[in-house]
């Protein structure tokens, strides 16, 4: 199969970046969250809320193995999506894995605005950003390409996983 699922934490750029590669590979944006919130028919935040993290994760579970047996895809997954070993063997056997990183506070720049990330709501976002970071640091490691998206735009991030995709392709 020959998806191309982005991983990576919240703000690395995973939604505009697939967005992007969608249009210019040809293939369709699925986003994890979006499929979460219309089989539940509530936002991310007001299930985490009612029904609590271990919930979202079992449905965002679900989700995964249901987009995963689907080709010719961008699948924007969400930030921890990776703490799943079967949601990681789900996106990896269906095609490329790319991970998108970025450092704390460049991450806190880009989200700082945001309301829908249940996570983030905290005294301290940034303190948040970084600890989270580097409790999951070793689960996106498991993914064979990473890109630092810190500093870059979206078209250049876009470009660089469809370079690495057309020399896979050329092999
Ligand atoms: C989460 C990231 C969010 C969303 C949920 C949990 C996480 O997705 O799935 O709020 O655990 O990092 P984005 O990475 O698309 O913001």
């Amino acid at each position: 199969m020959d998806n191309i699922t982005l991983i990576g934490f919240m703000g690395t750029g995973k939604t505009e970046t697939a967005k992007m590669l969608a249009v210019q590979t040809n293939r369709k944006y699925i986003s994890v969250d979006d499929a979460i919130e219309k089989k539940e028919a509530q936002s991310i935040s007001d299930i985490f809320q009612d029904k609590g993290e271990p919930y979202f994760r079992k449905i965002e579970k679900e989700t995964i193995r249901e987009i995963s047996s689907h080709d010719g895809q961008v699948i924007d997954a969400g930030g921890g999506a990776v703490l799943d070993e079967e949601n990681m063997k789900n996106l990896s056997s269906c095609g490329l894995v790319v991970c998108l990183w970025a450092e704390p506070e460049e991450i806190y720049e880009r989200v700082k605005k945001d309301t829908h990330r249940p996570l983030l709501k905290a005294d301290d976002p940034l303190r948040k950003i970084k600890d989270l970071l580097e409790k999951r640091r070793p689960f996106y490691k498991k993914a064979s390409i990473h890109i630092d998206t810190t500093g870059m735009r979206v078209k250049s991030v876009a470009k660089k996983i469809k370079e690495i995709l057309d020399d896979k392709t050329n092999v």
